[in-house]
């Protein structure tokens, strides 16, 4: 299958690159608003998987060509930016039947931590499935998981994700590719209106890194 997984340049681009590239035999593309800077990150993370004894291709390019040949892609992108990135690929017209899936998290900080603050649509997940034309499904996903953890391949992962699609057959796929990444479980929470429920959760893991040592990547799992 074809991962594009658009801002991958960035924090949680990287970390789900490193161990979807780990972890399955998925073809990765990072996408970036720049395609060289997308390529030179590429090659970095190869270096960092033969390194780890994982010998693997990653390509690199703009973000509307990676979305253009994927199967599904993650939007990796912040949330205010997010809307943009999606309504810049309906306008290079490469949005067919690509899953979406956004692990964006709207946040506001202020000197005691960090606080939920969704779109008015009620959270990011909805506001890129209200952007997102409608052939296009879309569901949430990886927004508790902590980039660093993930992109520290030396680092045991043991923590939970939470799925959110409107179709059962949509969380069912998301489940699917999420279930190769080993130690993340994922578990569906429900339609797309269940996402702020979700979403809010990361601000309260960020918020508990930030008060207790040794807690710094922090995830949730449910038992
Ligand atoms: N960091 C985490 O641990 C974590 C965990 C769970 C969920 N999330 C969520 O995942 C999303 C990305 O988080 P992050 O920490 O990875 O963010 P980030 O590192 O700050 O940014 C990710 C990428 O977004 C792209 N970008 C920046 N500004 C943009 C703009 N104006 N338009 C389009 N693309 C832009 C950049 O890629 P290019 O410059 O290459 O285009 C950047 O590398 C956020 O919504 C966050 O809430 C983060």
């Amino acid at each position: 299958m074809e991962l594009a997984i658009l801002g991958g340049t960035g924090d949680i681009g990287e970390g789900l690159a490193m161990r979807f590239a780990s972890d399955t035999a998925h073809t990765i593309t990072i996408g970036s608003r720049d395609a060289a800077k997308a390529s030179e990150r590429a090659r970095a993370y190869e270096d960092r998987l033969s390194a780890h004894g994982v010998e693997t291709e990653i390509n690199g390019t703009d973000n509307s060509s990676a979305a253009a040949s994927a199967d599904v892609v993650i939007l990796a992108i912040p949330p205010h930016h997010v809307g943009d990135t999606v309504e810049e690929l309906t306008e290079d017209d490469v949005l067919s039947d690509q899953l979406l899936i956004s692990p964006a998290v709207g946040m506001s900080g202020d000197e005691d931590g960090l606080h939920y603050r969704p779109p008015s649509t009620g959270s990011v997940t909805e506001f890129v499935a209200q952007q997102a034309p409608d052939s296009v499904p879309v569901a949430g996903a990886f927004h508790n998981l902590a980039a660093d953890r993930l992109a520290d391949l030396e680092a045991t992962l043991d923590v939970d994700t939470l799925v959110v699609a409107d179709d059962p057959e949509v969380s069912d796929r998301v489940v699917t590719l999420t279930a190769d990444l080993a130690g993340v479980r994922p578990i569906p929470a429900g339609p797309l209106s269940n996402a702020s429920e979700v979403e809010s959760l990361t601000p309260l893991l960020i918020n508990i890194a930030r008060y207790n040592e040794g807690m710094h990547d922090v995830g949730v799992t449910f038992s």
